[in-house]
Parts: C-alpha cells; structure tokens; sequence
C-alpha cells in the first residue's frame, strides 16, 4: 500500500458519526488520493468482514452517494482489532498492515490514551518522519495535562508532523470570516475600538449531554466549549491581518491574541463570568430532564458559561468580548455579533432620530450562515417632522447567494481531512496555541474556586441563568436574542 489513514477508535462515536461520513463523501467527489488505504483500528475483536457491513449500512442512503461510490469505498477499508496502548497491539498492528509508504494516524480515542498510542507505534517503527498524526481534542484536561501529551507526541513526531483539530476551524462560514475580514478593504479600517463598542460570540445547544455524561462531567463547558471552539472564534475575530495564508504567520497572530486576553481573578471571575447547569425543562416544546438526573448523582460542573473577556491590545483596549455557550439552550445558535458604535453625532430631529440605531455585522455559523449588515435606511414616503428612519439588513445568505453551488452542507470534518491530506496545517491549532489556552481556561477555573462559584441553576430550554443577563446590562448593553 502507498498511502494509508488509520483510524484508531474505528468503532466510537466520532468515527462513527464524523469521520468515515466524510471520507466517504470525500471520495464521493473524488478528492480522496487514489491509492489511499482505510484502516480502521479498534480493541472491538469483529471481524473485518463484520465491521464493514456494519458501517456499509451505517453510510448507505446519504446525499450524492450512488453505490458505486459506496463500493469503490468500502473497497479501500480494512479492519485490524489492535490495542495499540499496549506495546504488543502496536506491533500486531504493524504486521497485519504490512508496508506503508505514507502513513496518517487519527488518533479519535481518549487523550489520556494518545502518549501511550504514540510510544508503541513508535516503538513499532510505524512513526517515520513522513508519518502524520491528527489530534482530536481536547488536548488535556488543563494546562499541565496539555503539556504532558504534546510531550510524549513531541517526543515521536515533529511539530510539522502533526494536526491538531479543532473541527469549528473547517466550518464554511468560520473561513469566511477571513475572507471577509482580508479579501476587503470595507471592514478592516474600522476593525478597531474607534468604531466597534462590542462583540458577541454565542455557541447555544438544544442537545443536553445524555450518553457523553462520564466525559462532560469531568469537562464542563468551560473546557468543553470556551477552551478550543469559542477562543479559536474569538483569535479570528481579534486577530491583526497575517503577512500571508501561510499556517505559521495565521497561527502567530492567534497565539497573540490570547497572550493579550487579560486574565480573570477572584474578582473579576465574580463579575464578569457566569456559571451555569441546566434543570429540567422544555427544549421545542418536548420536557427534558435535569443534567443532574442526566449523571445520576451530584455535580458540580457547569453546563453553560458566559465571559465578560478584555483584549489588552492596542486594537481592542476597551471593547468588551461577550462569550456565552451553554446546552439545553431554548434554541441550536451560533453567532458572532459585531456591534458598531453609534454615530457621534445625530443630524436627524424628532421621530427620526429615535429610529437611529448603530450598525452592526452579523454572522451566523448555525443553523443557517449568513453575514447581515445592519444600515440605517431613510423609510420611503413624504413625512411630516423629518425623516423617518429604518434599521435594513445587507444579507450574504450562503444558501441563496450560492443555490446549488454550494450544494450539500459538508461536514466540518471533510475541510479538514482534505487539508491533513495536502498537508496544509493553516486550520489545525499549533502546540503553543493550545498551551496558551490552557493558560486562560485554568486561570479563569481557579479564580472560580477561589470566589467558590458554583454553577447557577437555569431552565432548561432558556438563555441561561440570569446572571448571563446582568453580565451585559450593566453595561448598557444586551445579548442579541
Ligand atoms: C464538540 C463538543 O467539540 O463540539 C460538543 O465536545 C459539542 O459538546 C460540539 O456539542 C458542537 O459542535 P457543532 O459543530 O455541532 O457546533
């Protein structure tokens, strides 16, 4: 075999529900390399031929995948039981697979297992220079945990050699929004404190945690969500214009932005951060339960969380960063608000300059993506007293700007793939960059237990506890809902 991607957890959720759909519609567009073998690693002793119909019916029925695909497909796999935690699975491994002249690993197993994984592959010769190793987060379960894997994968591969992913990075519409920050000149000169008040960045679940409880509760939001998904948002958002798309200049400016995050104490935890878990409720109009009925026992980790974050730069000293995510939230959202200030002046009398409102971009990631600039619009028609003024959205919907073309939503995973395959690390998190995360989220998690901060109950199907309110009016400001 020339070329083989081995998936190690072949068999587990994120395998089963992300990673074969998109290799498979991958080849479905023919953009897998033609001589690349699949095979699939697991500790479940099936045999191969059982594992494939398996996941041959799991696939089967998806849009713009005809049988022949699914056959030249399932033609490419192989499966191998191995444990390759154990020294004698990775050199199982190594014999059954036979020489491979470019090798991928996707290591979708637990990262307490990833050190252990990489020592016996190594030790089995199945790490060579040319080797690729792609990282599923969470890297660690805080700082010191992060340090220890990059190490023990440090310690067998090169930084070039390996692909962090965090999967919000091969969204559509999160390139995007380099596109529309880089690719034009309109937004860039008022990218600034001068002119932006705010910005507002909301990842907003319906889905409660159900089965994954033994791995949320150890997590929590905070980990979960805000330590990969929404700081990687926010570096996009904040970040200053690379030298080029080269992945080291993109990943330079984002591990600036997070140096210059200003790390929250015990009193400004207090104010400026809220902890949340969802009670019973109803999300759609269906009840669901509490997350507390969801473990089965007593918990304290949080299930929603909002920031109140600074940016201690020149370009963004003053403008507050709103973060909230949480689950069981009363609607599936995920947006980035950024709200403009208002003119400095109003020329516009009596009805009219009550109508005044500041603009603001709008970018929604899910369920729909579409960028919304909000201009105000003088409101046809002769009025009495001056102009009356309206509040217009200038809409980029993907859906009806691109129809068909853009076609199926692809899975974020898809991107990505296809990049560890050109070797492209532009959208994959470098080693430091997950560090200096690690460094924020673990501040802001002492300072909660230093102010003893437990999470505040919130009504399942709601926006959160109330406090997630307060973070934003005391300021004058609000959530966009
Ligand atoms: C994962 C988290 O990384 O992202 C999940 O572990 C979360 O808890 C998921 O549900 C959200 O991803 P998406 O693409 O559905 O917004």
């Amino acid at each position: 075999m020339t070329q083989a991607l081995v998936l190690l957890g072949a068999t587990g959720d994120l395998a089963r529900r992300m990673l074969w759909p998109s290799l498979l519609h991958l080849d479905a567009d023919g953009l897998l390399p033609k001589a690349l073998g699949l095979i699939g690693v697991a500790r479940h002793d099936e045999t191969e031929a059982s594992f494939k119909a398996s996941l041959e019916a799991a696939l089967s029925g998806r849009e713009g995948v005809d049988n022949g695909v699914i056959a030249r497909f399932m033609g490419r796999i192989r499966y191998l039981p191995c444990d390759v935690t154990k020294p004698e699975g990775a050199v199982a491994l190594a014999k059954a697979m036979g020489p491979v002249e470019q090798l991928t690993y996707f290591f979708a197993l637990s990262p307490s297992l990833y050190a252990a994984a990489c020592t016996n592959l190594k030790a089995a010769g199945l790490i060579v220079d040319s080797t690729r190793l792609v990282l599923e987060k969470p890297i660690g379960r805080d700082l010191a945990s992060s340090k220890a894997i990059n190490a023990a994968v440090a310690a067998v591969a090169k930084e070039e050699q390996i692909f962090r992913i965090d999967h919000y990075l091969g969204k559509e519409t999160v390139q995007n929004l380099i596109a529309l920050r880089f690719a034009n000149t309109l937004f860039e000169p008022l990218w600034t404190n001068r002119t932006i008040d705010h910005v507002q960045i909301t990842i907003a679940e319906t889905e409660g945690i159900g089965d994954r409880w033994p791995y949320y509760d150890e997590y929590g939001a905070l980990r979960d969500m805000v330590q990969n998904h929404m700081l990687q948002l926010l570096c996009l958002v904040a970040m200053e214009p690379p030298s080029d798309l080269d992945p080291d200049a993109v990943r330079s400016e984002k591990v600036k932005v997070l140096r210059s995050l200003r790390p929250f104490t015990q009193a400004s935890a207090q104010q400026h951060s809220v902890r949340g878990q969802y009670m019973a409720g109803n999300v759609g109009g269906k009840p669901v339960t509490a997350y507390l009925d969801e473990v089965g026992r007593a918990t304290g980790t949080e299930t929603f969380v909002a920031l109140r974050c600074e940016i201690d730069n020149w370009r963004w000293a003053g403008v507050p960063f709103f973060l909230r995510t949480g689950k069981r939230m009363a609607e599936r959202r995920t947006q980035i608000v950024i709200q403009f200030k208002p003119v400095p002046h109003s020329i516009f009398q009596g009805a009219g300059s009550q109508d005044l409102s500041p603009n603001r971009l709008v970018i929604d990631l899910q369920p729909d993506e579409d960028i919304s600039l909000s201009l105000m619009n003088k409101r046809p028609g002769l009025d009495h007293g001056g102009m009356r003024l309206q509040n217009m959205p200038l809409s980029l919907s993907l859906a009806s700007s691109y129809g068909g073309e853009n076609g199926r939503r692809r899975i974020a995973y898809e991107r990505l793939l296809l990049d560890v395959f050109r070797g492209d690390r532009t959208l994959f998190v470098r080693r430091d960059e997950v560090e200096q995360a690690w460094t924020f989220v673990d501040g802001l998690e002492k300072a909660w237990l230093e102010a003893q901060m437990t999470p505040k109950p919130y009504l399942a199907g709601s926006w959160g506890p109330s406090g997630a309110f307060g973070l934003t009016e005391r300021s004058g400001r609000q959530w966009l809902d």
